[in-house]
């Protein structure tokens, strides 16, 4: 009998051992896949199927694990389950594709929060004793607990912001940086303190501590990164809750959740220097939330007026054009307005007119959200550029269309001392006319400038919802 039970132990060893391999490495491929656009389906599929074969081999253990309790555990996870697929499958139904970074932010928060209270259940089990793997493990406990509360509340920030709930304005709090080098200093001595406490109640008092602080330092480094920085903030907590994932897997002796965590947090800190570079941003700055950075606030300043046409004018500027360049933005995937777009795209091309567009890489609110959008709507490959291919041939169009685009085409951007100062910008105004497609002039955009484009002499806006607008200018050609 003894033997029939330890057949059947290793084999669940094996099993389990085998599937976190198959796991890894269909994560790692599923990662290769998002990479592109054409391969990116298949790689969401792998990582889903690697997702669901962890989670059989993690039931499968902790239930053969669980000894006389083995219903209660099963129970228990099966309950688990229940209330994340309640809350998380209607939720990701419902979500628009312009609330993606909201989800992802909240998401991000509950790693956070999973690898504090991990790491609080693993020292409440082993409280700390004399053993120097003990001041290891404790070691290990202090930085998970510490890396998910900056994860948990820097995430909740970073979700207000986004979804409007709270000012996109950077907080700017007097001497920040040294509050932030002040509450990392008291971490490091927190953390050292409770590697070295020997019982649960003398641990408890810096691990408690140590949780105030780093809820505080997340929520400061994230309130202090201004609007139009929200892109880089969303993917470098990615990259933190992956390490807190990696340290919640250290503490639990999970080489998946290891290897799982290490994995998202080298890709969300690549993914962060990416976006730093192509938003000319200091990665280090941004990291240590806007260090180095004066968080500069927009002046209030008298731009004159602007001026406005109608849908039936842009018809006929659009046939007397030779080039047209279209510069989409936020706006266009709230509109809804890639169809309408890539019908005008159609008819301008029968008429003989060269018509291109100009994609910044931080337009809408995904990275390569208009490219998705465009692709959507059979818009060719052909004819979408990068800003950096296009922005010094700009002066050359004839007519700029700005669809639902604001900051990324908003020249205070080469000003010292502006909230979006040395982002790159999509260089419009260069063009022969410029037309601004947009509902009213009172809102601002993400970053909350105001736009002095607007207000150009070669400048008309013409206000209304983006789809309608284009689908009166089709009707009009
Ligand atoms: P925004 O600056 O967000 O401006 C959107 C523009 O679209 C506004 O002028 C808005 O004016 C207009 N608009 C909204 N709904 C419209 C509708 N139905 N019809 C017509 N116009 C409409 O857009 P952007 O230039 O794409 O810049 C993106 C911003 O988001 C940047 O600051 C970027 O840093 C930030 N961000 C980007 C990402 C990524 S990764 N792409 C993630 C988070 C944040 P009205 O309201 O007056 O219509």
């Amino acid at each position: 009998m003894t033997d029939v039970v330890n057949i059947f132990n290793s084999w669940q060893f094996s099993f389990q051992s085998l599937a976190y391999i198959a796991a890894a490495l269909l994560f790692i491929l599923a990662l290769a896949g998002l990479s592109r656009q054409a391969t990116a389906q298949r790689g969401n599929r792998l990582g889903m199927v690697g997702m669901a074969l962890v989670l059989v081999a993690t039931i499968i253990f902790v239930i053969s694990f669980a000894g006389e309790n083995q219903l209660t555990s099963a129970l228990l996870i099966v309950l688990a389950l229940g209330i994340g697929a309640g809350v998380g499958i209607p939720l990701a139904r419902k979500v628009e594709m312009t609330g993606m970074p909201e989800l992802i932010a909240m998401l991000h928060s509950f790693v956070g929060l999973a690898a504090v209270l991990v790491g609080y259940n693993s020292f409440i089990i082993v409280p700390g004793s004399d053993s120097p793997e003990n001041a290891f493990h404790m070691g290990e406990v202090g930085l998970a607990v510490f890396i998910g509360a900056v994860t948990f509340t820097g995430s909740i920030i970073a979700y207000l912001k986004l979804s409007g709930r709270m000012s996109g304005r950077p907080l700017t709090l007097p001497g920040r940086n040294w509050l932030n080098l002040g509450a990392l200093l008291a971490s490091v001595v927190l953390i050292v303190w409770f590697a070295y406490t020997r019982s649960l109640a003398m641990g408890m008092i810096p691990l408690v501590l140590l949780t105030i602080v780093a809820l505080l330092l997340g929520l400061h480094l994230v309130a202090a990164i201004g609007g139009g920085d929200m892109p880089v903030v969303v993917s470098m907590l990615n990259s933190y809750s992956g390490w807190a994932a990696a340290m919640a897997g250290f503490t639990l002796g999970n080489d998946l959740l290891i290897i799982v965590g290490a994995l998202v947090g080298s890709s969300g800190a690549y993914l962060s220097y990416i976006m730093c570079q192509a938003m000319n941003r200091s990665f280090i700055s941004v990291i240590l939330g806007g260090f180095g950075s004066d968080g500069g606030v927009a002046e209030e300043r008298d731009y004159g007026s602007h001026r406005e046409i109608s849908a039936a004018e842009v018809a006929d500027m659009l046939k007397d054009a030779h080039k047209v360049v279209i510069t989409p933005g936020y706006g266009m995937a709230v509109a809804q307005a890639q169809y309408p777009v890539a019908d005008l795209t159609r008819r301008l091309r029968d008429l003989g007119v060269d018509v291109s567009f100009a994609i910044h890489p931080v337009a809408g609110r995904l990275p390569g959200h208009m490219n998705v959008l465009l692709a959507e709507a059979n818009v060719p490959y052909d004819i979408v550029y990068e800003m950096d291919e296009v922005n010094d041939s700009l002066g050359e169009a004839d007519v700029v269309l700005v669809i639902g685009a604001n900051d990324t085409v908003n020249p205070s951007a080469e000003e010292p001392g502006s909230p979006i100062a040395g982002m790159p910008v999509v260089k419009v105004w260069e063009a022969k006319n410029v037309i601004v497609f947009k509902r009213s002039m009172g809102n601002a955009g993400y970053a909350g400038v105001q736009n002095p484009l607007f207000f150009n002499e070669n400048t008309q806006m013409l206000l209304g919802d983006a789809k309608e607008s284009v689908n009166q200018i089709n009707a009009a050609l």
